[in-house]
């Protein structure tokens, strides 16, 4: 009797030891979850200055690292990795990058024949030998590299996205043997995946260039030493934009334009929001919805995107684009504007005879030849600084509300799209 009420004692206080324990190891999971949000609450509003955010930066990113979950990386991956950190190419050629230049972002997939015909419009850009061109790569492709290799006009730098689903054969984010296909119920068929708004699941093709453009954005933003201390402005181009010889120069007299004349844009575009348009042709300024050819924007816009990297990341389409003008851009509270010339600064080709609805004015590429001249006109600097600014106001397009194409329905993506937000300790998104 005496033996077991002492045995149901002492387990009574083992218990009441144990309870203890537990209560404080909650109450000390509580207050530490609180700090972190309360260091999260003061990053976050703290980030309005640019530098405490790269003083604080290099601090977490390799902590932040660990604690990701990123895909396994295979050999392929973790060499393009390391070669991420290559410094440019050119150095002997250009040593010394002027003072206020605009980076030139290229992003690439694996068309050649486009890319030389790029490249090459590059190469006659007034005012290129003064900057910096990065190459990002969604992919590693032989002949795309040849191309970048033999650029001799500027600083360049080449980088590849080291998750991108062409670098992973046969494991997600590439095509993985255990992945759902197509409308096939993942309960049922025992397969991975989630399907999109409309059943759909995961093409691993289709998503990699939504994941591309945000991991190039969060790279060149916050993860290279060569930008990274960059507070100017950053122009974005595309494997499939002709860039006209004024573009550049066109450029710096718009970013310098912006913050008198429209104080309202939040970038400057080389190219009208309506691709087939070549401008109006006026002598005045167009503010205009944000396009998606040749935009530039600096820093402080930079942090209010990645600020929305759960908007961003969870919005069910493919298009980086579409996912911005819905999403992101809404979320700034008023209408985002670009300020661009009226005669534009760069053209979306694509290949003759397909043509997409684009009409028989579209620009176009057959065997390497393009169906269009420059006139003398865009050769040269051709904004004016006296010129005022005429305003689109409530332009059609995508807007608040839309629910997106599909496409970007899977868990995995959206959770290894947020994870690309937070590689390089970017701490200005809170956690929920
Ligand atoms: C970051 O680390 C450096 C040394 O590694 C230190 O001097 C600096 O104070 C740290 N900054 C912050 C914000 O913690
Ligand atoms: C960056 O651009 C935004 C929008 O045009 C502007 O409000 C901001 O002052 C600019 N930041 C810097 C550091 O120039």
């Amino acid at each position: 009797m005496k033996a077991s009420h002492r045995k149901s004692r002492v387990r009574d206080a083992v218990i009441r030891r144990l309870l203890l324990i537990s209560v404080i190891g909650v109450v000390l999971f509580v207050l530490l979850m609180r700090t972190n949000t309360i260091v999260d609450l003061f990053t976050k509003y703290s980030f309005e200055s640019d530098e405490r955010f790269e003083e604080i930066h290099n601090n977490y990113s390799l902590v932040l690292k660990k604690n990701l979950n990123l895909p396994k990386q295979n050999e392929l991956s973790i060499s393009l990795e390391n070669r991420n950190q290559m410094p440019p190419r050119n150095l002997d050629l250009y040593p010394k990058l002027a003072k206020n230049h605009i980076v030139i972002v290229l992003y690439v997939h694996n068309r050649p024949q486009y890319l030389q015909v790029v490249v090459d419009s590059l190469s006659r850009v007034v005012g290129i030998s003064e900057t910096l061109l990065i190459v990002s790569h969604d992919g590693y492709f032989k002949e795309m590299n040849k191309i970048v290799e033999s650029i001799k006009f500027c600083q360049v730098k080449q980088i590849f996205a080291p998750y991108s689903p062409h670098v992973f054969p046969n494991t997600f984010p590439g095509i993985s043997p255990y992945d759902c296909k197509d409308k096939d119920g993942s309960l049922k068929m025992k397969c991975e995946g989630t399907p999109d708004q409309y059943g759909n699941h995961r093409s691993p093709k289709i998503v990699s260039l939504k994941h591309h453009w945000w991991w190039m954005m969060n790279t060149v933003w916050d993860g290279l030493e060569e930008t990274r201390g960059h507070f100017g402005h950053i122009l974005f181009i595309e494997e499939d934009h002709f860039i006209y010889p004024n573009a550049y120069r066109n450029l710096q007299v718009l970013t310098e334009l912006k913050p008198k004349k429209c104080p309202h844009c939040y970038a400057a575009n080389l190219a009208p929001s309506d691709v087939k348009s070549r401008g109006e042709k006026w002598e005045s300024l167009i503010a205009e919805r944000m396009g998606n050819v040749g935009y530039t924007f600096n820093r402080t816009v930079w942090r209010m995107i990645h600020r929305k990297a759960r908007e961003f990341c969870s919005f069910d389409d493919y298009n980086w684009d579409i996912t911005m003008w819905a999403t992101v851009y809404p979320s700034f509270g008023g209408p985002v504007y670009t300020l661009r010339a009226p005669r534009t600064s760069a053209i979306h080709f694509g290949k003759c005879g397909l043509h997409q609805g684009q009409g028989e004015n579209a620009a176009c590429i057959d065997n390497g030849a393009l169906n269009f001249e420059v006139e003398e006109i865009d050769k040269v600097q051709n904004v004016k600084r006296n010129w005022g600014v005429h305003v689109y106001e409530h332009q059609a397009g995508y807007q608040a509300g839309f629910r997106g194409w599909g496409g970007w329905g899977d868990i995995r993506d959206r959770e290894m799209c947020l994870d690309f937000a937070k590689m390089y300790g970017a701490l200005d998104i809170v956690e929920v």
